[in-house]
């Protein structure tokens, strides 16, 4: 068996693994790949008992990199035994949340670390089909994709009796067409059945009711290209790097008022303004930081005067009052005008409503209006109580996620930034009246 050490090797600066994105060139051809000691840790557990790999990666502490940060061990083992019913995986490649651009990094420089990640995960829940579904603009990744599968097909990795085994498994690449919403679970398994993509009420949940009706995992692109690392090198030597209770490293997305925005690897619970300022060059003509949003766009933002000290992992921002979500970190300076920022989010959600549920499809828009109003220098006092009552009409009151996506950058900028838009909203009152 070739050996993996090398591709999740020690990077010597910081000293910490590099566990997605080895520095290594050329790694999304297919013999830099196995020159590196790929599809070792598929063949190493193709020789365990598919319970142990799951096992494995429950006790790594491996958590969802979707936006959940869900235990992803703990999610397999809800899939139920036994071949009774096919069971299928889907991979979320639909990245389309604002300031998330993370895992395309996987598809264009690691697409087979992914691949041999779906394997592992399909043999430990008893898959024999898997889809990647990939977003739809993401042409050229998708290009790198289909080839890193055939490629993959053609050496026998994905297919009949895979390495020699007696386990079998496809893997369908899946392009979206340009629907925030069929990221979100269930939106996206209706949309991979052909329908439009409306998320489901749960439960049930996919591991019960999942494609077709059948039992079903979904699993994000980064969750799934750590499995063949943890694989290799055991639950022990993930479990210890970055924070305790949400260990391994995350894929860092910085962009927004900052000199050198890029997607950084680094172990989970490095310093926000580490990344800003050490990693990500710092803000553009040293100016001072308003907001950040640290996981995504539908996350609470901080004030730039609540960032010492915080740490980037699930637990850490838990406690800020804000989440990690996908780790996509915006960095906005001090001359942000904020109403324009929440009228551009506010924009994104009204447009990518799916409209099934009234509170979303209804209050986004809402919010929308006095948004525009508001930036239109048309804005009134009570405006802001006003966004905060629509917001909490929306959270919480619909059938997915994305109400709440919507609901909290309004409701927690004016929480967080009440005095500023006072002052705005005053001082377009003093001007209309003048
Ligand atoms: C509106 C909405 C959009 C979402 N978009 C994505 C996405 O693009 N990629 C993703 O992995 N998860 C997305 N999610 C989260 C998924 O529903 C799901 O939790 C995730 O794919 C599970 O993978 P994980 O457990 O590996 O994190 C979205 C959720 C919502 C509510």
């Amino acid at each position: 068996m070739s050996d993996a050490t090398k591709l999740y090797a020690q990077n010597g600066d910081p000293g910490f693994p590099r566990i997605v994105l080895p520095e290594i060139p050329n790694l999304a051809q297919m013999e830099t790949y196995e020159s590196n000691g790929g599809y070792a840790a598929l063949k190493r557990a193709l020789e365990m008992d598919p319970a142990a790999v799951t096992d494995v990666v429950k006790k790594s502490g491996l958590r969802g990199r979707g936006g959940a940060a869900f235990p992803t061990g703990l999610k397999w083992t809800f899939m139920p035994k036994g071949n009774e019913k096919p069971k299928y995986l889907a991979i979320n490649a639909d990245e389309s949340e604002p300031g998330s651009f993370k895992d395309r990094q996987i598809l264009e420089f690691n697409p087979h670390q992914l691949i041999e990640g779906i394997l592992i995960a399909s043999y430990a829940m008893g898959i024999k089909a898997a889809y990647i579904y990939i977003r739809g603009e993401y042409y050229k990744w998708y290009k790198i994709l289909e080839k890193a599968v055939e490629e993959a097909y053609s050496r026998k990795y994905v297919g009949e009796n895979i390495a020699g085994s007696n386990f079998s498994v496809d893997v369908y690449v899946h392009r979206g067409a340009g629907a925030y919403i069929c990221g979100e679970e269930s939106g996206l398994m209706e949309s991979l059945e052909g329908k439009r993509g409306y998320p489901r009420v749960k439960p049930p949940f996919p591991a019960q009711n999942g494609l077709w009706g059948n039992p079903t995992t979904i699993n994000n692109v980064e969750t799934i290209a750590n499995v063949p690392a943890i694989i290799w090198n055991g639950a022990e030597w993930f479990a210890k790097i970055g924070a305790e209770k949400h260990p391994g490293t995350l894929l860092y997305g910085v962009s927004g008022h900052v000199n050198r925005p890029g997607v950084f690897e680094l172990p989970s619970g490095t310093l926000l303004t580490d990344l800003i300022y050490k990693y990500a060059g710092g803000v553009i003509g040293d100016k001072k930081i308003k907001m950040v949003i640290p996981g995504g766009s539908s996350m609470p933002p901080l004030r730039g005067d609540q960032l010492e000290g915080v740490k980037m992992d699930a637990e850490s921002l838990k406690g800020v009052g804000s989440a990690i979500g996908t780790g996509g970190v915006i960095v906005m300076d001090e001359d942000t005008n904020l109403t324009k920022v929440l009228l551009r989010i506010t924009k994104f959600y009204w447009d990518e409503s799916c409209g099934q549920c009234t509170p979303c499809r209804e209050g986004t828009g809402w919010m929308k209006k006095i948004l525009q109003r508001m930036y239109d220098g048309g804005g009134k006092a009570e405006d802001l109580d006003l966004l905060v009552r629509v917001a909490n009409n929306i959270e919480g009151n619909t059938i997915c996620a994305l109400g709440d996506a919507a609901a909290w950058p309004v409701k927690f900028t004016i929480q967080r930034f009440r005095k500023e838009l006072e002052e705005e909203l005053a001082s377009q009152e003093r001007s209309a009246a003048a």
